[in-house]
C-alpha cells in the first residue's frame, strides 16, 4: 500500500491523513502503536483496555509497577478519568496542549494496570499536529510511555522507535523528529497544595511556579523510590534508566577539551568547537551555537548514534545550568550512571 514501509515486522505510516487513520484504527481495535509527540515518541494503547494496556509492558518489557501516562485530546474528557483541582486548570490553560504531564486523583474507570494500583492517575494533552489528530480520530484515552526498551533511551523519531522495537510491535506512525526530544516534566498536583516536580523536562519549575503563584517542591521521581522500595532495582542503579551501553563520563560545562587528557575514544561538547582540537579522538557536539532547545532535542539521538558506533567510552560535556539544562544535565545524569 502506498505510504507504507514494512521493516522487519513493523509498518511505518506516514504522518498524513492515510497514516493517522490507519494506526487510529488500529488502536480502535486494541492495537498498540508508537506515535510522536513534541517530547519523545510514545507506545500507545486504549488507556480503558486492560489487554491492550498489558502489551504495552510487554512489548517495553516494563516492570508492572512502573505506571503509565494517559493522553487525551480534549479538556472536557479529563473529569472521566481524574479529579481535577483548580490548580489543573490553571497549569492546562497555560500549558496544555503541551510538554506538561500532571498527576492527579484518578477516578475509577482508570485501570489499575496503567497506574500500578495507585490512587493517582499521570494525565497529558499532548500538542504534536499527528498525535492530536490521532487522539480525536479514535476518540480514545492513550496509554503512552516512552516507545523504548524498558531503561534505554527514549526514542525522538519513528527510526529510533523502529531500531529498538522494529520486531516487537506492528505498527508506527512517522511524525519526523520531535521537536524537544526530552521527556515531559511531570508536577504531582494530588496534593494540590504542595506541588512537587516528579521529572524535569522542557517545561521548567519556575514557569510553573510562576503560573500557578506558589512554590514548586523537586521530588525524586516515583519510580525511582517504588523501585527502591520493591527490591526490584537496588539503590543508586535506577539512576540507568536513560542508559546508552556506551560508558559515558561527564564533564564540567566550559571543561577545556585542548588541555585536559581524556580517558576515552570520542568527546561530546555542549557547543560546536570554534577549532577542532588535534587529538586522536572523535569529536561530536549537541548544539551548533550552544543553544540549549538545539542541544535538548539532538541529546538522545546522540546517544544513540554512539552506542551504534560501538564505542565503549565517551566523554560528554554538560550543559550550563539552569532552565533546560538542567534537564539535559538531569537526563546525562542518568545515561552516566553506572549499574
Ligand atoms: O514526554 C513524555 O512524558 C512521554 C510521551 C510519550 O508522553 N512519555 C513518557 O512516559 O515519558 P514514561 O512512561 O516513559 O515516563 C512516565 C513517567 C514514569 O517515570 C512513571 O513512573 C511516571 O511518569 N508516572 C506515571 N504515572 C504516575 C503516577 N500516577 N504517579 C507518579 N508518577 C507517575
Ligand atoms: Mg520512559
Amino acid at each position: 500500500m502506498q505510504g507504507i514501509e514494512r521493516y522487519m515486522s513493523i509498518c511505518i505510516h506516514r504522518g498524513n491523513a492515510d497514516g493517522i487513520k490507519a494506526v487510529a484504527e488500529l488502536l480502535i481495535s486494541g492495537e498498540v502503536v508508537a506515535l510522536p509527540t513534541e517530547t519523545v515518541y510514545g507506545l500507545a494503547a486504549n488507556a480503558l483496555d486492560e489487554e491492550s494496556v498489558r502489551r504495552i509492558f510487554e512489548i517495553k518489557m516494563r516492570p508492572l509497577i512502573d505506571p503509565l501516562i494517559v493522553h487525551f485530546y480534549d479538556l472536557n474528557q479529563l473529569e472521566k478519568i481524574a479529579f481535577i483541582p483548580p490548580e489543573a486548570i490553571t497549569l492546562a490553560e497555560h500549558f496544555w496542549p503541551g510538554a506538561l504531564t500532571i498527576v492527579l486523583n484518578k477516578r475509577p474507570i482508570v485501570p489499575d494496570l496503567v497506574t500500578a494500583s495507585r490512587e493517582t492517575v499521570a494525565v497529558r494533552m499532548p500538542a504534536k499536529p499527528e498525535m492530536r489528530e490521532v487522539l480525536n480520530r479514535c476518540g480514545l484515552y492513550l496509554a503512552a510511555p516512552s516507545a523504548n526498551p524498558f531503561g534505554y533511551v527514549s526514542p525522538t523519531s519513528a527510526q529510533h522507535v523502529v531500531d529498538s522495537l522494529g520486531d516487537r510491535l506492528d505498527a508506527v506512525l512517522d511524525g519526523g523528529p520531535c521537536e524537544f526530544g526530552l521527556e515531559s516534566t511531570i508536577i504531582n498536583l494530588s496534593h494540590p497544595e504542595s506541588p512537587s516536580i516528579l521529572r524535569k523536562g522542557p517545561i521548567a519549575a519556575e514557569s510553573l511556579e510562576e503560573v500557578l503563584g506558589r512554590e514548586v517542591a523537586q521530588e525524586s521521581s516515583v519510580l525511582d523510590s517504588e523501585m527502591r522500595k520493591s527490591g526490584l532495582i537496588a539503590p543508586g542503579t535506577l539512576s540507568k534508566h536513560y542508559s546508552p551501553r556506551t560508558q559515558i563520563q561527564l564533564q564540567p560545562n566550559g571543561f577545556n577539551a585542548l588541555r585536559d587528557k581524556l580517558d576515552c575514544e570520542a568527546i561530546v561538547l555542549f557547543q560546536r568547537p570554534t577549532e577542532i582540537p588535534h587529538q586522536n579522538k572523535q569529536f561530536y557536539w549537541l548544539s551548533e551555537t550552544g543553544n540549549l532547545a538545539e542541544a535538548g532535542k539532538n541529546l538522545f539521538k546522540l546517544l544513540r548514534n554512539l552506542d551504534k558506533k560501538g564505542l565503549q567510552k565517551v566523554s560528554i560535556e554538560m550543559a550550563p545550568a539552569g532552565g533546560l539544562g538542567d534537564t539535559i544535565n538531569d537526563r546525562l545524569i542518568r545515561a552516566a550512571a553506572k549499574s
